[in-house]
């Protein structure tokens, strides 16, 4: 046993780079990854779970108090793959490249890396297997690495999906083997087969011999305009395919007969140019009519296709003949003998097929209300989550229940493969069916109405990866009977390839359980590590999104091997009271589930790790927030669950240059905050000690952690752990008048028993990064300090800095993503990050952001953009220009710059900056006398006048700004320099930057 005062290795050291790198990289690994078994969102790499369990399980060897008997077995263990020294240090250093190696996926099955992994877990627990508990496991990533390792291993959830997929990888694939993965492919073969042949006529051949594998569809609407009238189909792009030497598109021609509203159609054809696409005839839900050009507004969109209850089903009349509805724009089909994918347009017979299947499921639906609606509908018919819920936006199109998110054909083919799943025999029958339901889970993720055409992989995407709902206007309908992506033969094939993979390694069965939280089935003391991953806060509506398998899972499953809502037998979807999430759409017993909610149920959950945990046990609670509210509402509650933090690393889990969710500061890494049960007579800690030690340790912490190639916002989180471990190993903070310090409060409040430690942290955090950028004075300066570069120059540095990303040279606030009702980006984003992270460092460093709005930030929807350099030429130099500046400073090389800039304000006009109204600013609306004096030049502005002049080619001008500057002070080329340090590679203020430093005088 590993006594309660020897440090586990993971509070001594740990390898985060190495473990970072392979962490991200494990994220490009699909093939026969644990993960590909059913999508769960945002699960942990196994590589960081791998790594930080071994940390967690191990002692330091160098501990006084580590147990002799250990470090003769750990050496043993590690001989056939590594030689050391003799010393405790140089076995610490050993397991440590251990851990290190073990992490990389390649080596996670490896028998040498296994043995050894599981032999050191012994040495450190001869008596007794230690059980891991993860009491939110999701997808089972923490688990499923303590059973790799050779521990016993318990992983709860509070959601039926994620009990399934626990179920089936920590329970039936260790106890059925190999077997069951044979057992599935025979299984999953017999239902393929049956449904190929039940659903022959809704899927024809074409007449040539052709098999289509994919239909592509537009919603439509009809043009308002009174001469007009026509089907408009809503298409993003006319794309087909972008493939290299297989690029097709689709050409819209307009047909005009007397008497009837123009119709679009289309041809096939091989665009030799970009240029030669027309571009989509939707955006951001706004439609462009081919044939007229008139504009239909988003509402009417919407209306529409509310009205069409989504739009995804072709309306037909009494004789099939297609009237409205769903425009089949292409077919993909594969030629016998021919290589590749072909395109068509739709023909008559094509809409036929469609026409039966909707016939066939009226005919199914009938009958089920003539029988008095006994059983379940056959057609999921339990509601969408309410309009506003966190991650919906589809509902104010006529999605309302979920079996609207699949066309009639679609509906038809899942409802025959569920009920083949349902009345399926096996010798290992619950088990297959699992599999089998997991399968269909990956099928209609891939066929539903909602899912785009990946244009350069010529494939369906599936739409839920995505973690939200969102509406799609053209779509591809795989074929669910045939055997490329998106069919039920491949969905069932990966999984038994799935299983194969983690049979790579044998393991134990561990233990599962459909449990809230805060409430686990496990004996007090039992757990020797508590490791897990709560939600991140309001970042995914897990319930809600999991509801779109559920519907189906309930559909196939005999009702014992799904559990349902243990809370609320009525709930006909997944449990969502006792959901930790913030989603203030929900609530909770009348009250919203907002930051409070998510603080205290939290706290619980804490409370329950803390009953389950063994006295001489440790936890790790990994977190990944990008707004510091989140960070308060977990931390808050792990305090007052009663653990103290014991150490914290950060790892990166993301890919350098990954596609960004949002225009901010995304992180890359996650925080683990190691952590143990706070003793319950625990000391009371005194501010002014808790006060002095934070800089020291937050310093300490950025050095080593940006030597380790953290940047930006994750470098901010990172700090949490040490800040932490400082504050929480107390019963209580109190400053000399014996207030508490509370962990929270409001940052805006001068005494620190009302604005709360985290304010200080943030505080001590970005001070701490001025002072790397900018030197000391920034650091030290508040407003107005001589001395010190002035707020918006700080302002803009802390901005950039923030914005760095970790492993990645390019700000990845520049990326953009192509959201399916968002406007394709054709221009970089600018330069933003979410209101909530800038205010918190703004705020104690003595800036307002209210005073630099429209100047150098501006904000909307809750994110702040640093406005380009490109501009503020307008706001710098007025009406007349850049050029007009330059003239005057080339003609006055000595005269003051301050002159030429904000022309406008110096002939006692208000600024005409654009968007800018008469604001209100703390109550108060701000006079153009305010904005004039606000309009005094700052070092900031100044550096930006050189880099527009730069932009503009005017050397000479510049030349002679520069020198001015120099004679003036220091302070131009200090933050020149800095900024030149933040902007992003590749960055056009970068490029101006540097030439124009080049061109500084020395
Ligand atoms: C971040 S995920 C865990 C992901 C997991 N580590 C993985 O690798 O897949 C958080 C999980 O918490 C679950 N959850 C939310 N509220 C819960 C509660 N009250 N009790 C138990 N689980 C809950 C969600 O269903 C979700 O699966």
């Amino acid at each position: 046993m590993i006594p309660k005062e020897c440090k586990r290795l993971i509070e001594v050291d740990f390898p985060i780079a190495v473990v970072s790198k392979h962490s991200a990289r494990e994220k490009s690994i699909r093939h026969g990854h644990p993960s590909t078994l059913h999508l769960w969102w945002a699960r942990r790499p196994l590589a960081a779970c791998r790594a930080v369990l071994l940390g967690l399980l191990l002692p330091d060897p160098c501990d006084p108090h580590c147990p002799d008997e250990f470090k003769p077995k750990a050496r043993e263990a590690l001989r056939p793959l590594m030689s050391m020294g003799s010393k405790d240090a140089d076995l610490q250093r050993a397991i440590l490249k251990f851990i290190g190696n073990f992490a990389n996926w390649d080596n996670s099955a490896h028998p040498v890396y296994l043995r050894a992994g599981r032999e050191l877990v012994k040495a450190a627990h001869p008596e007794e297997t230690p059980l891991v508990v993860d009491p939110f496991a999701g997808g089972g990533s923490i688990p499923l690495e303590a059973l790799r390792l050779g521990c016993d291993a318990f992983a709860s959830d509070l959601n039926p999906v994620a009990c399934l997929i626990l179920k089936v990888m920590l329970e039936d694939i260790p106890r059925h083997g190999p077997d069951l993965a044979d057992e599935l492919r025979r299984v999953g073969k017999e239902i393929k087969h049956k449904a190929e042949k039940e659903l022959a006529e809704f899927y024809p051949k074409d007449p040539d011999g052709a098999t289509p594998i994919a239909y592509l569809w537009a919603r439509t609407v009809r043009c308002e305009s009174p001469n007009c009238g026509a089907e408009m189909p809503l298409m993003r792009s006319f794309w087909l395919s972008k493939k290299k030497n297989r690029r097709k598109a689709l050409r819209p021609r307009v047909v005009r007969q007397v008497g009837q509203p123009p119709r679009i159609e289309f041809e096939v054809f091989e665009p030799k140019t970009d240029k030669g696409v027309p571009g989509g005839t939707v955006t951001r839900a706004k439609a462009t009519c081919v044939a007229c050009n008139m504009v239909l507004p988003p509402e009417r969109v919407r209306a529409q296709l509310a009205e069409q209850r989504g739009g995804a089903d072709v309306v037909f009349d009494k004789k099939g003949e297609r009237t409205g509805g769903g425009r089949m724009t292409a077919v993909v089909t594969l030629h016998p003998g021919v290589q590749g994918r072909h395109y068509r347009v739709a023909t008559e017979r094509d809409y036929q097929a469609v026409w039966k299947a909707q016939k066939r499921l009226k005919g199914i639906l009938d009958e089920w209300e003539k029988g008095g609606k006994k059983d379940l509908c056959p057609v999921p018919d339990e509601p969408l989550p309410p309009i506003g819920t966190l991650g919906f936006r589809v509902q104010r199109y006529g999605v309302l229940q979920w079996c609207d998110m699949f066309s009639a054909r679609q509906k038809l083919a899942l409802m025959e493969l569920s009920e083949s799943i349902r009345a399926s025999g096996s010798a290992m029958a619950p088990a297959v069916r699992g599999l089998l339901a997991l399968a269909i889970g990956k099928t209609s993720d891939l066929g539903n109405a909602g899912v785009p055409w990946k244009r350069d992989a010529e494939c369906p995407v599936n739409l839920l990866g995505s973690k939200r709902v969102r509406p799609f206007w053209d779509w591809a309908e795989s074929v669910p009977t045939g055997e490329a992506s998106g069919s039920f033969h491949s969905a069932y094939g990966r999984t038994a390839t799935t299983i194969q993979a983690a049979l790579g390694f044998s393991y134990f069965p561990g233990g599962t359980e459909c449990a809230d939280a805060a409430a686990v089935s496990l004996p007090t003391e039992s757990a020797a590590v508590w490791f897990t991953d709560p939600p991140y806060y309001d970042a995914i509506p897990y319930a809600d999104l999991s509801d779109f398998f559920f519907v189906w899972m309930k559909r196939m499953l005999l009702s014992n091997s799904l559990p349902a809502d243990p809370f609320d037998p009525s709930n006909a979807l997944t449990p969502k009271r006792q959901e930790i999430v913030q989603d203030e759409s929900k609530l909770v017993g009348g009250e919203r589930k907002g930051r409070d909610f998510f603080e205290s149920a939290m706290a619980r959950a804490f409370r329950e790790g803390k009953r389950v945990m063994a006295p001489d046990g440790i936890g790790t609670v990994v977190f990944a927030h990008q707004t510091t509210e989140g960070w308060e509402a977990l931390l808050g509650g792990m305090v007052s669950g009663g653990f103290a933090v014991s150490a914290s690393w950060p790892i990166a889990t993301e890919m350098p240059h990954r596609p960004r969710a949002r225009e901010s500061a995304a992180l890359a890494t996650s925080v683990h905050l190691v952590c143990r049960p706070r003793p319950d007579d625990a000391p009371v800690g005194d501010w002014a000690d808790v006060l002095r030690e934070l800089p020291e340790r937050a310093g300490d912490w950025m050095e080593r952690l940006q030597g380790e190639g953290l940047r930006g916002a994750d470098l901010v989180f990172a700090c949490i752990g040490p800040a932490l471990e400082i504050f929480s190993r107390y019963s209580r903070v109190e400053d000399a008048a014996g207030n508490v310090i509370p962990l929270g409060g409001n940052p805006e409040a001068a005494e620190p028993h009302e604005r709360g430690y985290l304010a200080h942290v943030w505080e001590t955090v970005g001070r701490t990064a001025l002072e790397h950028i900018l030197g000391t004075a920034e650091a030290r300066a508040r407003n107005g300090l001589a001395g010190a570069l002035e707020e918006d120059a700080r302002l803009t540095a802390l901005f950039l800095w923030t914005l760095q990303s970790t492993g990645n040279e390019k700000s990845s606030a520049q990326e953009g993503e192509e959201g399916e009702d968002e406007a394709p980006r054709t221009k970089p984003t600018r330069y933003a990050l979410i209101y909530d992270v800038v205010r918190r460092f703004a705020q104690p460093l003595g800036i307002h952001l209210e005073d630099w709005e429209d100047r150098i930030i501006e904000t909307k929807k809750g994110v702040v953009h640093l406005l380009p350099v490109s501009a503020r030429a307008k706001q710098l130099f007025g009406e007349a220009g850049a050029q007009a500046a330059a003239d005057w400073i080339e003609e006055q090389p000595h005269g003051p710059v301050q002159v030429v800039l904000f022309p406008e304000v110096a002939e006692g006009a208000a600024p005409e900056i654009r968007g800018r109204k008469k604001r209100k600013r703390r109550g108060a609306l701000v006079s153009d006398e305010d904005l004039k004096t606000q309009r005094e030049a700052t070092t900031l502005d100044r550096v930006h006048a050189a880099m527009l002049l730069q932009a503009g080619g005017r050397t000479a001008a510049l030349r002679a700004l520069l020198r001015a500057e120099q004679d003036r002070s220091p302070d131009f080329l200090r933050l020149a320099n800095g900024l030149s340090a933040l902007y992003p590679k590749g960055s056009e203020e970068k490029r101006l930057l540097d030439a124009m430093l080049l061109a500084a005088p020395r």
